[in-house]
């Protein structure tokens, strides 16, 4: 099964001159899509997950999905104003202006072994204000972050504390 083949590459999309990589059609089919979460289920079978964090809203998917297979909770970090329990928030910067995220305060437990799940690497901002929110207000052991497609030439991973980094496929 060649999972990477069900990346499509639509060029010029959102904008002149960048090169999408869409993994819509990976999660439309069932044995890619399988195959995936598999693949990603026998990396971690050994590290006791208890918590999925997923990151709105494409990692929702990938983190929902891995979670159920790993036997663990999912975490949704969303965007501002989209949690209805009291929340921490952390803004971060986009491309034009600014952003904000925003995770429960009853997310984790002390102790948790989590993953952080998103399906793109690009610039690190939204990983990074991420790992802000949970690594500020929360004792918890992030075992690794997980992107389905990194951005190599973004270098985001530079800019992100000294943790595992995992990414399924780099362009
Ligand atoms: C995309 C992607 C990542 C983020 C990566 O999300 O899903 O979350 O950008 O970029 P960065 O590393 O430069 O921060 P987007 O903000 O488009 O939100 P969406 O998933 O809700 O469409």
């Amino acid at each position: 099964m060649n999972i990477e083949s069900y990346i499509r590459v639509t060029p010029d999309f959102p904008k002149p001159g960048i090169i999408f990589r869409d993994f819509t059609p990976l999660l439309a089919n069932g044995p890619a899509f399988g195959a995936l979460i598999d693949q990603l289920k026998a990396r971690y079978a050994e590290n006791s997950i208890d918590v999925v964090v997923g990151v709105e809203a494409r990692g929702f998917v990938l983190a929902s999905a891995l979670a159920y297979a790993l036997g663990a909770g999912t975490v949704l970090v969303r965007k501002e104003g989209k949690l209805p329990h009291e929340t921490h928030a952390q803004e971060y910067e986009l491309e034009y202006g600014s952003s904000v995220l925003e995770i429960s305060k009853d997310a984790f437990t002390e102790g948790q072994r989590i993953l952080v799940v998103d399906d793109v690497l690009a610039t690190g901002g939204t990983i990074g204000a991420t790992l802000k929110l949970i690594q500020q207000n929360f004792s918890v052991s992030i075992e690794e972050l997980l992107f389905l497609i990194e951005l190599d030439d973004l270098s985001g991973r530079e800019k992100l504390p000294d943790l595992p980094i995992h990414s399924v496929f780099h362009y």
